[in-house]
């Protein structure tokens, strides 16, 4: 008998993955109460629960938030439940939930799609990366089944899973940044710019992302994931006593950046209103 499959949170991500499994002739099931989504017995048939909710970063103190992601979990009304946790977390988060909801078995798949590509990139995964705990490695391959296919797949440990997705956000953060440096010694060297992209980035070691200085009419990252995720892996790294200066030093400059420009765009779009 096929899986049953709900997905939970039908924003940028979740919408994205209803979208690639309707092309697939796959029903999934949509729960999503902010929405109007909130029939529960679509949680309790399900074989196979897909949670894509925020996890935002709240510059008051309180730092990364995994409670929309707990109120998920806690909805699910009865046990036994594969969950692929395809929100951004933090290294471990997977493996603590595993520990504080064993009556379920979590996986975690990092999504790489970028906003103004969502379907393609659900589509067309470069890579497709799922995470096990202790309890779930049996359900990784059923899980990565069910996924777009992509050139390199791998099973491997939640916490390596994890930590992928930040490691990537956080290096475009920092690609930004030094890209709009060496855009103003550029402008005081009287050189055009885009010339001088358009030739550095047909080296595939620098690649063609990431190195554009104006996004959506203002300079410096923004948007809903590079500022978020960039704070809380250096949270996360600070509580470890690690040092991530560079990228600590990328922020400080992002955010003098955008300060100059009168924006206070950094943090607001990746952290929803906790009363979402
Ligand atoms: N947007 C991106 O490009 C992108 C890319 C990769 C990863 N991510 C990560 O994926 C996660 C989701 O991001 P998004 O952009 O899809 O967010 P989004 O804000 O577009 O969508 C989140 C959805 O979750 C719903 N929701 C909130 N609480 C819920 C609950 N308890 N049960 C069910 N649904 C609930 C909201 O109503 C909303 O529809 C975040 O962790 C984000 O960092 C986002």
């Amino acid at each position: 008998m096929p899986q049953q499959i709900t997905i939970m949170g039908t924003g940028m991500v979740g919408g994205a993955l209803d979208r690639y499994f309707q092309t697939q002739n796959i029903k999934a099931n949509l729960y999503d109460p902010p929405k109007g989504l909130d029939d529960v017995s679509v949680l309790a048939n399900a074989d196979v629960i897909f949670i894509a909710v925020p996890t935002p970063y709240y510059l008051d103190g309180s730092g990364f938030d995994e409670s929309f992601l707990r109120a998920a979990i806690e909805a699910i009304p009865n046990s036994g439940k594969t969950i692929v946790l395809k929100s951004t977390i933090l290294p471990g988060i997977t493996d603590r939930f595993q520990e504080e909801y064993p009556e379920h078995r979590f996986l975690f798949n990092p999504e790489f799609l970028t906003e103004t590509t969502v379907d393609y990139d659900m589509a067309h995964p470069t890579r497709q990366i799922v995470g096990y705990t202790s309890q779930s490695r049996k359900d990784a391959e059923l899980v990565m089944g069910l996924l777009p296919r992509a050139p390199f797949e791998k099973v491997v440990p939640a916490k390596t899973a994890e930590l992928v997705k930040y490691f990537g956000n956080a290096f475009y953060a920092l690609k930004v940044a030094y890209a709009n440096q060496m855009f103003d010694l550029a402008e005081k060297l009287d050189l055009d710019y885009d010339l001088l992209k358009a030739c550095v980035e047909t080296e595939p070691m620098v690649g063609k992302t990431h190195l554009d200085i104006f996004h959506k009419g203002y300079r410096g990252y923004g948007g809903k994931c590079l500022p978020k995720d960039t704070r809380a892996i250096i949270q996360l790294a600070e509580s470890a006593g690690i040092d991530l200066s560079l990228l600590k030093q990328a922020e400080a400059y992002n955010n003098a950046l955008c300060e100059k420009q009168g924006l206070n765009i950094q943090w607001e779009e990746g952290s929803p209103k906790k009363d979402l």
